[in-house]
């Protein structure tokens, strides 16, 4: 390991630079990597998902007599990262039906799976009963009426989403727990619905839930979320929802893990009380920066900056477009050196920009751009614009390199059609 250069806290705990300059994930060759499984291609470093479950479990049952971690798996529904999750003594947060079938299939136990949404159908809600989910989150009284329509028996576990009127700094798009946000009940109206939950013979209320928002950089709204729920009366269960930012820029230094639980932690004992069952529900914390990445450089056009358009774009990453997420890149054997440019998509759009500012070492068509914290949110929010497949998923670890989920064809573009 001598004379490796550390990375950033962009990228994954499991990756490095080695001696020759070229970036290894997962102990795996990144250049020898997009020769075998073709380019873009989403890498995950299995060391990286492993740790972060791991340690923010640890922190959770450490600071708490009972607590629950569930991966809010809307950041990364990929079947072989639930089973990591689930393996890593995670639950799960399923927000739909696709993702209640995906975490069955990844053989999580029904009663660990925890139902989200805020338009939960029929459907989705009988599926969630038949199987025996551990809990639904109830959004709105709708839900309440469609479960006593189904009549589950023995009642089913519920928590409530209460919007506490708490506004974390963060994009409008994903900020969630201000009070026009089209999710949970509002703070006002939640008395009159715990209430019908109470007397409900369909479920069983155990607590309270707020998620306030996403990519939240600071930890006093998850303090303020927990003392705006105090006069909702005492529960048994709080789900402080999930938000803890990643780092996506060298220099982001989001909170800890540890520090994110120990202000909820803190936040719960001060405002709900001491002997209560705590549950948190990270997403993006747990996955983006276990994420690189791979694109081949296509053309490299002359501008100002220079245009560098990659073999990818908005079909494999789409957080640029809809909320000006801010992303860094390198050449996978050539990081030292940085001429300002723009890292573009093939996407017939002036917006498929990736990377407005970019600096890559003297970039030329072949290279090999590496682009980390595409963990969260990137293969989630994939598309087929201009009838690009999709990238495959690939996990990393120690030196062996698995594709847990495969390229898509150009036939499986036309699989739908009758
Ligand atoms: N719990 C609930 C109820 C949620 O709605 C979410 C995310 C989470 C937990 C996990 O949040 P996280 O820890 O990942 O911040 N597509 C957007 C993010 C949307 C988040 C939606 N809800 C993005 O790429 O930034």
């Amino acid at each position: 390991m001598a004379a490796t250069r550390a990375l950033s806290a962009a990228w994954p705990l499991a990756s490095r630079l080695t001696e020759a300059g070229r970036l290894e994930v997962g102990g795996c060759d990144a250049i020898a990597l997009a020769e075998e499984f073709g380019t873009p291609a989403y890498l995950l470093a299995e060391d990286d998902l492993r740790a972060r479950a791991r340690a923010v479990r640890e922190a959770l049952e450490a600071r708490t007599g009972e607590a629950e971690v569930l991966f809010a798996s809307k950041a990364l529904p990929v079947t072989a990262v639930y089973r990591i999750m689930a393996e890593e003594g995670l639950s799960v947060d399923v927000a739909s039906g696709g993702e209640l079938h995906m975490a069955l299939a990844a053989a999580v136990e029904p009663a660990r799976i925890y139902l989200h949404g805020n338009a939960k159908d029929d459907d989705e809600l009988r599926a969630a009963v038949d199987v025996g989910v551990g809990c639904i989150v109830i959004d709105n009284a709708d839900d309440l009426a469609r479960l006593e329509a189904l009549a589950p028996d023995p009642p089913v576990r519920v928590l409530l989403r209460v919007n506490p009127d708490v506004a974390g700094d963060t994009h409008a798009f994903i900020s969630t727990g201000q009070a026009a946000s089209k999710f949970g009940v509002p703070l006002e109206d939640a008395p009159a619905l715990i209430e019908r939950l109470k007397a409900s013979e369909a479920v069983s209320l155990d607590g309270v839930h707020v998620h306030i928002g996403s990519q939240l950089l600071e930890l006093a709204p998850f303090a303020g979320a927990a003392a705006a729920l105090a006069p909702l009366g005492d529960f048994g269960t709080y789900d402080l929802g999930g938000g803890l930012g990643a780092a996506y820029l060298d220099g982001d230094q989001p909170p800890s893990l540890e520090d994110w639980v120990d202000a909820v932690v803190g936040a719960v004992h001060e405002h709900l009380g001491p002997a209560k069952r705590i549950l948190l529900e990270p997403g993006r914390a747990l996955t983006a920066n276990s994420g690189v990445t791979l694109y081949r450089v296509v053309t490299v056009k002359p501008g100002a900056p220079p245009w560098v358009a990659v073999d990818g774009g908005m079909s494999d990453n789409l957080r640029p477009m809809l909320y000006g997420a801010r992303y860094q890149a390198a050449i996978a054997d050539r990081f030292a050196g940085a001429t300002p440019c723009r890292v573009v998509g093939k996407h017939c759009e002036s917006g498929d920009v990736l990377i407005a500012e970019a600096e890559l070492a003297d970039p030329r068509p072949g290279d090999v751009v590496a682009v980390p914290a595409t963990g969260a949110y990137g293969h989630a929010l994939a598309n087929n614009y201009n009838g690009v497949p999709r990238p495959p998923v690939v996990l990393c670890r120690d030196g062996d390199a698995r594709v847990v989920v495969r390229r898509e064809t150009y036939d499986d573009l036309l699989a739908r059609d009758e």
